[in-house]
């Protein structure tokens, strides 16, 4: 690791060393938590990708989960006693409407009530996020992402929600996440549904960004503020120094880091991706710009590691394969790399973002916690914090007006097709008693923020 030593574990940080406007945070998102089998939560297509053999480790999914949906004030409790300012947490639209669309369930939207009210109780700072990736079936059988019309459904269900909702959040995403939706749900196969189809991914890329683009204009008008979107970077290094490596890592850069900020901010797809995804792309897809671009009021970051990459043998597009290095690594086998943080936060701001305050919506890493009469020492975890942190720090000298930083998770959760195995939460879940333990990570967070 970097700069911040392992010394001892304690997060090297405080208030003082932040604007004084600057928030602390942690991150969650409703499937990985609530227990979609409670509360009249419909469907989605995470139940069904699961359900499917081959997906899921052990077959797991989020019916139970951490059992959130009825532990959430003991939850909340958490999040304040660590003495964090804000929560951020997503809204199922299964839950919402079980349908995708059409009649309320009213014991969903009443949870999210609560819930917001039980935040502003405890003085912390709700943070929303209408989609991370809880699809509605219904939806999902009509072709989900790859169907423009999803980008209507997408408008309905955001006016359900905001129309209850809207006036207690302190910042609303549209989504978490549009590449993970996209590419690595419809090109890479590993997230719900599970297809490895370019004509399926390059729709998707697109619709994701339509729907966006609906939502936001359907927040506006009902006078929701503060509205923004979170997307995921991840480092992009040629595996070795030949030209082929080079072209290689930058082409996953276009796909993975410039597509839906270039979308967002410059209503223009970079021309490097498009060489490749343009024959599969839904008609006349430039025309959507003009709702695609509406402006934001801020972005969220979640970023984790970087990856090497190499040239792949064959000719189709895109030809690339990230390829194992050489640093410390994560129980998921990321590679830690704080530089990284630092590179997209002031790499947004100059060229996408351009003067918008930033948001760090997900932050953290996964390691093999194991709870004994001591607690649970996740000293990789601190430091990777302390290493993380300080690249925040860099940053703001920089000049760039980064405002939060939000740690993923506040619970060991449901690492989606990685099942409860990896274990990224400030606080250990006992997935057999659902019992919390705060981790040594929790306790040298609410030290570095108290008083
Ligand atoms: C992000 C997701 C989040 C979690 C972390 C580890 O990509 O937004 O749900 O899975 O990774």
């Amino acid at each position: 690791m970097t700069s911040a030593k392992r010394e001892d574990s304690r997060l090297l940080f405080g208030r003082a060393d932040f604007p004084p406007d600057f928030k602390f945070g942690t991150a969650t998102s409703s499937y990985q938590i609530e227990g979609s089998a409670f509360g009249g939560c419909g469907a989605s297509h995470w139940d069904s990708f699961a359900a499917t053999p081959g997906n899921v480790v052990r077959g797991e999914n989020g019916a139970t989960a951490c059992d959130h949906f009825h532990r959430w004030r003991q939850d909340l409790d958490l999040v304040r006693d660590a003495n964090l300012d804000c929560y951020r947490f997503s809204i199922s639209w299964a839950r919402v409407l079980p349908e995708g669309w059409g009649s309320v369930n009213e014991a969903g939207l009443d949870f999210y009530d609560r819930l917001i009210d039980g935040m502003l109780a405890r003085g912390l700072e709700p943070f929303a996020t209408l989609y991370h990736w809880d699809l509605p079936s219904p939806l999902a059988s009509l072709g989900g992402w790859q169907n423009r019309s999803i980008a209507d459904r997408f408008a309905d269900y955001t006016e359900v929600v905001m129309r209850r909702l809207g006036d207690r959040l302190a910042a609303s995403a549209t989504f978490n996440e549009p590449w993970c939706i996209a590419w690595l749900s419809h090109f890479l196969g590993q997230h719900a549904p599970g297809l490895r189809d370019i004509r399926a991914a390059a729709h998707a890329m697109h619709f994701v960004l339509l729907a966006h683009g609906r939502s936001v204009e359907v927040m506006r008008g009902l006078g929701v503020k503060n509205v923004g979107v979170v997307m995921n970077f991840e480092y992009a290094q040629p595996a070795d120094e030949s030209p082929e490596a080079r072209a290689a890592a930058k082409l996953y850069d276009g796909i993975y880091n410039r597509w839906f900020a270039g979308g967002v901010f410059d209503k223009a797809y970079p021309a490097d991706v498009l060489a490749g995804l343009e024959p599969h792309m839904p008609k006349a897809f430039a025309d959507d710009f003009e709702i695609i671009g509406a402006p934001v009021d801020w972005l969220g970051i979640n970023y984790y590691t970087r990856k090497l990459i190499a040239p792949d043998s064959g000719t189709l597009f895109p030809a690339l394969k990230a390829v194992k290095g050489p640093l410390e690594k994560t129980s998921m086998g990321w590679e830690v790399y704080p530089e990284g943080l630092y590179h997209f936060i002031t790499w947004m701001h100059e060229t996408y973002a351009r003067g918008l305050p930033i948001h760090i919506t997900e932050n953290g890493m996964s390691s093999d916690d194991t709870l004994d009469a001591e607690g649970v020492a996740d000293t990789q975890r601190i430091d990777y914090l302390n290493c993380h942190l300080a690249e925040v720090r860099r940053a703001i000298d920089a000049g760039v007006p980064v405002k939060s930083y939000f740690i993923w998770s506040l619970l060991d959760n449901y690492e989606w097709a990685l099942g409860y195995d990896k274990r990224f939460g400030l606080v250990h879940v006992d997935f057999e008693t659902l019992e919390r333990q705060p981790k040594n990570s929790w306790y040298a967070l609410q030290k570095a923020l108290g008083a």
